[in-house]
């Protein structure tokens, strides 16, 4: 019996209990200890880890395989954090078993699993929410409550800049990271499409706030690098040029010689906005400073919410919310491998796992893209390539 019809708190089950699922089990201990959920059940492969600020309940029980958790735990509620290529045919199953998911990003990797997903959705009348929790930002929402308001006046350009720095230890963490598939499957990992794909997601969102619809992307053109033997970006550029709206343009890196937390910058008519996502600073026309926006709704407690009334609580980050990230996916999927940077433009420091590689000069020439809504062969970049560009038929975003 579901746990709507007795009245008990919703049954939560975690499958992907290492990694970033830790966090997701740091989110659901204090709903369980405050009686909003029941959490019934992990789920991982490999051993789990304690996590010793999230302990397991003792009626608790632990899986290593999420069919045999969904028939024998019958959970309500599933957040699914593994790793990407294996979301679709778990959401799946999740949805199938009478769940509904908390789906890590990237959600699917292609568009035909995205309407897999979404036809197993309608199918089963399940909710999906997909884990892009900046979504859920108070200060994304001012931001794009000022651009309804035409507070910029018309809205020119998008685009964000981060450059973030991650270590050869970072690549041996899993058996997927910066690989672009794994056992002939694709994985896609990458900075676009994993750490960043926060920053481009946010991009999105405030392009749906210009013409209040999805993204309906005509043309993707991508620039990528990298700087170690892997198969994904580290640094990449990307322009999106939708249907309708303003560009979007992305300008990152994870061999940054400066930290860049990550900004949206939203260039309009009649001023400038940056919304600094992972800290929640907005700095809006008019303001002297960026201040800080506290409160993000979490993706969980929505979810419930949602369950609880369907009609007067939207889902945060739905699936169909996601289908231009999706596209944004597959073009990088299709391109071919990012060009190898190295010799003299490429400095490491530290040893062993720590050791990192920064590229010189790349801190400005992605500020001056991400300013000018430039790729950076076009700026001139001595180090840049041509961009591969992908055209969208309209069938494909329909
Ligand atoms: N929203 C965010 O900010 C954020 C942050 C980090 C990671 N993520 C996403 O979370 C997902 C997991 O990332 P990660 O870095 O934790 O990866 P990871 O590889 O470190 O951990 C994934 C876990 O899933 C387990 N696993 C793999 N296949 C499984 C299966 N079939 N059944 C059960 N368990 C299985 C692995 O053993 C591992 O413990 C990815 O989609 C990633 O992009 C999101």
């Amino acid at each position: 019996m579901s746990a709507g019809a007795t009245g008990a708190p919703p049954r939560v089950a975690v499958i992907g209990a290492n990694g970033h699922g830790r966090w997701h089990r740091r989110v659901i201990a204090p709903l369980h200890d405050a009686g909003r959920v029941r959490l019934v059940a992990l789920v991982d492969v490999r051993l789990i880890e304690p996590e010793p600020a999230a302990p397991l309940p003792a009626d608790a029980e632990v899986f290593t395989d999420h069919a045999q958790m969904l028939a024998v735990a019958r959970p309500d509620v599933v957040v699914v954090c593994t790793p990407p290529h294996t979301h679709l045919p778990i959401a799946r199953d999740v949805l199938a078993a009478g769940a509904d998911v908390l789906l890590e990003k990237p959600p699917v990797l292609s568009m035909a699993e995205h309407r897999l997903l979404a036809a197993a959705l309608a199918e089963t009348g399940r909710a999906c929410q997909v884990g892009f929790q900046a979504l859920g930002s108070a200060a994304l929402a001012e931001l794009t409550a000022a651009v309804t308001a035409g507070r910029l006046g018309t809205v020119t350009g998008i685009a964000t800049v981060a450059a973030w720095q991650r270590s050869d230890g970072y690549y041996a963490r899993a058996p997927w990271a910066g690989r672009r598939t794994l056992h002939g499957r694709p994985v896609l990992d990458g900075a676009l499409a994993n750490p960043l794909a926060h920053a481009v997601m946010q991009c999105l969102a405030v392009a749906e706030a210009v013409t209040g619809t999805p993204v309906r992307p005509a043309t993707i053109e991508l620039e990528r690098y990298r700087v170690r033997p892997i198969e994904v970006d580290d640094t990449a550029a990307l322009r999106v040029v939708p249907r309708s709206g303003p560009p979007i343009v992305a300008a990152v890196t994870l061999a940054g010689e400066d930290f860049v937390a990550g900004e949206v910058i939203v260039t309009g008519s009649a001023g400038r906005a940056v919304l600094e996502y992972p800290t929640d600073r907005l700095l809006l026309p008019g303001d002297d400073a960026p201040r800080e926006v506290p409160g993000r709704r979490g993706l969980l407690e929505n979810l419930l919410a949602h369950r609880a009334d369907p009609a007067g609580t939207p889902l945060i980050a739905p699936l169909a919310r996601t289908a231009p990230f999706t596209a944004v996916l597959e073009a990088i999927q299709a391109a071919p491998e990012p060009t190898l940077l190295g010799g003299d433009l490429v400095t490491a420091t530290g040893r062993g796992p720590d050791r990192v590689l920064t590229v010189r000069g790349v801190n400005a020439a992605l500020r001056e893209a991400a300013g000018s809504g430039a790729l950076l062969s076009e700026l001139g970049v001595p180090w840049a390539v041509p961009p591969v560009r992908t055209e969208l038929t309209r069938e494909e975003d329909a």
